[in-house]
């Protein structure tokens, strides 16, 4: 049995939504989809207001994935200029420097409208119209916000690269969507450090030769060499007004791409639209956060994974938000920092990520008590399934049993949080990220695909479209098909196991697939091995997850070297360091293991089920090993395991 947290009377009470109100929506989203969502659709600002919600399909013949599709609205507008008559002189945007002895700014919904508006021109300058793709590889700065949402007024679909990315990385990624600008800075600064990103996007270029303009934001001050190809940014915002009109968009016009992992080849363009998704960023961000006037937003993420998209801009802005933006990192200077900035900016709401709390949590409870915190009503966790221990110390010690723990489950792919409580309606259990949000239908099925019912685990599937959903993988439809609805036809496979439990909670365990998650972020374990395959003296490498404290799940590498080539220390730290060039420190391993050979069936398919399961250092359960080609490499790989 686990531990159930009801909710507390005063959250029922106040909250948007209730539990009654709960099953109400949730019931109006199953039977009547089309009047539910026509009618939450009108929180959003529409030129064109739809009459049609959704029309998609997950079927083959008539696949495909569309919402509100004759309605026309501009997502920038919605979150900025339909707030100026109302809120004009409250403040939209926060941001609390890397150093903690800078000085934050703020920005009044007013100005950065007139930031946005005046960062569109630059981009209208240099010739950016509607659908093109603008590459934006940025620090955590108010420009990195202005760059997204001037590219949203224009109707540009930006494509925002992490700026913890290689320049490879980066390269591939503007290659892959034909992007001819890029916006930088000359450096990024973050817990202490320096990120070279001018440098990497000089780089990168020299592998995209797609790029033709590098339109660059004075942050830190650093001198970067500027060449026939770079604007400084203002300089460039000199010469514009700050006058720009919104474009008109389709419902269905391309907001963003995104770039994830997957469990093969490279990164997916992840696609959203702009009318579904800004529905589902913002509604979602209504439900499980329970925002009000006033309240002051903190979404810890970096605007470089979906989370930053949805939750410090998209969502919080769509609904008059003041979201607050960091620079830094939650352990910089040390391991109060996070909680001195919730004191400093009188903080209502933190999201963050499990590994996050994990690693403060090993710092001691004197980090947090030595802060207030009385601001705070909600935690939010995101990215990964967040471990009872640290649910608890976040409920415990961090809101001081006074805060709701939302943790939301979802995807790049899904937009938004999918699989989330409401505060006011939903009892939580440490571990779970509770019950589907009103329109989310899903679905436990076993290997075979056979519907699981009741209290059982299987693997996640969703069986409706939602309007927050990725419409395609960019220049890849049928790699869009392929990835998510050919497992379980008709069905959209999440990629993730899952418990349901006997009050209808859904647990999730991780992924199924040959995907890691390694500080709620995503690694496509094929990825880490394209870049090992890549140095000289490797010849062949096979990467798993293995238990890591912190992260969740920390990469494990077998490597096999080329005949001749010897196993050393110095090797060991030359590949560690060469997957960080290729790729960028995120993916680094966490421990190599030099392997002569690898477990392989007699087809010569790799057998990673015995992989993981010795990386996991859970020996004694190998399975049945007689199908492999070579049984005896097994015995190799046990004797010499790492860690
Ligand atoms: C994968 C998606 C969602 C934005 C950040 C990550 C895992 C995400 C949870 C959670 C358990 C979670 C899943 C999912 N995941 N949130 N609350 N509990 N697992 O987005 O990089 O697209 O990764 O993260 O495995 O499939 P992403």
């Amino acid at each position: 049995m686990s531990d159930v947290y009801r909710v507390s009377q005063d959250w029922a009470r106040h909250a948007h939504v209730d539990a009654e109100k709960y099953a109400a929506l949730y019931d109006a989203a199953a039977s009547d989809p089309t009047g539910f969502w026509l009618d939450q659709a009108q929180r959003l600002d529409w030129i064109v207001p739809p009459t049609v919600a959704d029309q998609s399909s997950f079927d083959e013949a008539d696949f495909g994935v569309r919402w509100f599709a004759d309605g026309r609205l501009n997502v920038a507008a919605n979150c900025l200029d339909r707030h100026l008559a109302s809120r004009g002189n409250d403040v939209a945007l926060i941001w609390e420097p890397d150093a903690p002895e800078e000085e934050p700014k703020r920005f009044t919904y007013l100005e950065l409208f007139q930031h946005v508006c005046r960062f569109a021109n630059v981009l209208k300058a240099e010739g950016v119209a509607k659908g093109d793709r603008v590459t934006i590889y940025m620090p955590m700065i108010p420009e990195a916000a202005f760059a997204v949402l001037a590219c949203a007024r224009i109707g540009a679909i930006h494509s925002v690269v992490f700026g913890g990315f290689s320049p490879d990385a980066l390269a591939g990624r503007i290659e892959d969507c034909d992007s001819r600008l890029v916006v930088t800075a000359d450096c990024g600064r973050r817990g202490g450090k320096t990120i070279p990103l001018k440098a990497n996007v000089d780089a990168a270029a020299e592998r995209a030769p797609s790029l033709k303009r590098v339109i660059v934001v004075k942050a830190t001050g650093a001198d970067v060499p500027m060449t026939g190809r770079d604007v400084w940014y203002h300089e460039a915002a000199a010469q514009v007004s700050a006058d720009c009109p919104a474009e008109p968009m389709d419902a269905e016009d391309p907001l963003f791409i995104l770039y994830t992992s997957g469990s093969t080849g490279k990164p997916k363009g992840v696609l959203h639209s702009s009318g579904g998704y800004l529905l589902w960023a913002s509604l979602t961000h209504h439900w499980c956060f329970d925002y009000r006037p006033g309240d002051v937003w903190w979404c810890a993420a970096d605007i470089g994974w979906v989370t930053g998209h949805s939750y410090i801009l998209y969502g919080p802005l769509a609904n008059g938000a003041t979201t607050l933006m960091y620079e830094g990192l939650p352990n910089w200077p040390d391991a109060s920092r996070i909680w001195q900035v919730v004191d400093r900016h009188k903080v209502h709401t933190i999201f963050t990520a499990p590994t996050a709390l994990r690693a403060l949590m090993k710092e001691g409870d004197a980090f947090v008590a030595k802060t207030d915190r009385s601001s705070l009503k909600l935690l939010g966790t995101v990215g990964e399934p967040i471990n009872p221990e640290a649910w608890r110390w976040y409920n415990d010690v961090v809101g001081e049993g006074r805060c709701p723990i939302v943790d939301t489950w979802w995807q790049t792919e899904t937009g938004g949080a999918m699989i989330a409580p409401m505060p006011g309606a939903t009892d939580l259990k440490p571990g779970s990220a509770t019950k589907p949000l009103p329109g989310v239908h899903p679905q436990l099925v076993d290997e075979t695909g056979k519907v699981l019912d009741g209290a059982v685990s299987g693997n996640l599937c969703i069986t409706r479209s939602w309007p927050g959903q990725m419409r395609t993988v960019w220049g890849d439809h049928a790699r869009f098909f392929q990835t998510y609805f050919t497992t379980y036809p008709g069905k959209y496979f999440t990629g993730d196991g899952c418990r349901r439990d006997e009050d209808g909670y859904y647990w999730i365990t991780g992924r199924v697939d040959d995907v890691i998650n390694v500080s709620g972020h995503r690694m496509g374990t094929a990825e880490v091995e394209s870049a090992l395959v890549l140095h000289a003296k490797v010849a062949e490498a096979a990467v798993v997850g293995m238990p890591h404290d912190v992260k969740g799940q920390g990469i494990y590498a077998y490597v096999t070297l080329n005949a001749g080539e010897a196993a050393s220390e110095e090797l060991r730290a030359e590949l560690r360091q060469w997957v960080r060039t290729e790729i960028g420190p995120i993916a680094t391993p966490d421990a190599i293991q030099f392997a002569p050979g690898l477990p392989k069936t007699r087809s010569g398919k790799i057998m990673r089920r015995i992989l993981r399961k010795i990386a996991e250092g859970d020996v004694s359960s190998l399975g049945d090993t007689s199908t492999l080609a070579d049984p005896s490499v097994v015995d190799d790989l046990v004797a010499n395991r790492v860690g």
